[in-house]
């Protein structure tokens, strides 16, 4: 049984087979029995829109039965995640019955849980996410953690593909001012991501806004393997000449953390994603996860121009979705390009 909830547990080659089989899922939009008779579980710690609509339309085009958790506020019991506890607060049920009783029912789950921004040290062992993965009997599908965002990653690899050949060109990643502190999830996968597409990534930070050391680790490798270069820069707009990808995203510091970002606004307008910086780029295409804060994160002018492919972003987590779920349950439905690909 495979699970599909972090990029390090794929090849570049897998990934790469998993955007060609979306690739041709959005071809043919075409519905599908795919997955008929099987009911899927997408459970919601945390709000969604792209992604819980994604998942309930890809299993809905594929045959299937989406169900909706929305767990522990009001929608189901409260959930424990932590082994050992006594349970005398609000969480009336563990998840390690809870995973295995939803197994008993469901051919798949998925999982939304966000890091809490109290203790990055306790936020990085995501344990909601190890619990699914430790008890479930059927795959499991990360839809955000406190660290990565799978999903998200694997559309973007996909609409940079609809565009150009990634491999060596030039990724940049752009942090954003926000009004919280944000996951680090997004950030982590879109490096890990372009690291793993062959691409030469730098980050544009300020000062203390350095990415998890461990996903740093595995970006640097990816690049050494690939003979790309990987550069960390507080540098705007500078870090913009010559980009052909600029992917902006706010995330929350290491160092500071839970702590909103600055609201100076010398500090706003620096980290401002602008025309002006977009005009600095080889006609870079202008991506963000969304949601997004117009004109705290981006501009107007940037998210109206014709930089922005951030709604093709949102329409293809449909046709990954679909593509993640048919790789995950292809035992028992037909072949996909991907498993094809990885039974060679
Ligand atoms: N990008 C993304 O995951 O969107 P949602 O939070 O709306 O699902």
């Amino acid at each position: 049984m495979r699970h599909f909830t972090h990029l390090k547990d794929f090849t570049p080659a897998e990934l790469d087979a998993l955007v060609d089989e979306a690739l041709a899922l959005k071809a043919r939009r075409a519905p599908s029995a795919a997955l008929a008779g099987k009911s899927l579980a997408f459970c919601f710690m945390n709000p969604s829109l792209r992604t819980q609509v994604s998942f309930n339309v890809a299993t809905h085009e594929l045959g299937g039965h989406p169900l909706t958790l929305s767990l522990g506020s009001g929608g189901t019991w409260g959930m424990e995640s932590v082994e050992g506890v006594v349970m005398d607060g609000a969480a009336a049920e563990h998840l390690k019955e809870a995973v295995p009783v939803l197994g008993r029912m469901v051919a798949a789950l998925g999982l939304r849980s966000f890091p809490t921004g109290l203790s990055w040290e306790e936020d990085r062992q995501e344990k909601a996410l190890a619990a699914f993965r430790k008890y479930s009997t059927v795959p499991v599908v990360n839809m955000e953690s406190a660290s990565g965002h799978p999903c998200q990653a694997l559309a973007d690899l996909m609409t940079i593909r609809e565009r150009m050949k990634p491999a060596g060109k030039n990724f940049l990643l752009s942090w954003a001012p926000h009004i919280k502190a944000l996951p680090m999830a997004v950030p982590n996968s879109s490096v890990e991501m372009a690291s793993m597409a062959g691409m030469n990534v730098t980050i544009a930070r300020p000062e203390g806004y350095d990415l998890d050391p461990e996903v740093m680790a595995r970006v640097k490798a990816n690049c050494d393997a690939a003979g790309t270069t990987l550069k960390v820069t507080d540098d705007v707009p500078g870090a913009f000449d010559g980009q052909h990808v600029v992917y902006g995203k706010s995330w929350g510091s290491i160092t500071h953390y839970g702590k909103a970002p600055s609201d100076d606004p010398a500090f706003r307008k620096k980290w401002l994603i602008t025309a002006d910086k977009m005009r600095r780029t080889a006609d870079a295409l202008f991506m963000h996860c969304l949601p997004v804060r117009r004109n705290l994160v981006v501009s107007d002018e940037v998210l109206d121009g014709p930089w922005s492919v951030v709604v093709d972003e949102a329409e293809n987590r449909l046709h990954t979705a679909k593509a993640v779920l048919l790789h995950l349950l292809s035992t028992q439905t037909a072949p996909t390009a991907a498993t094809r690909r990885h039974a060679r």
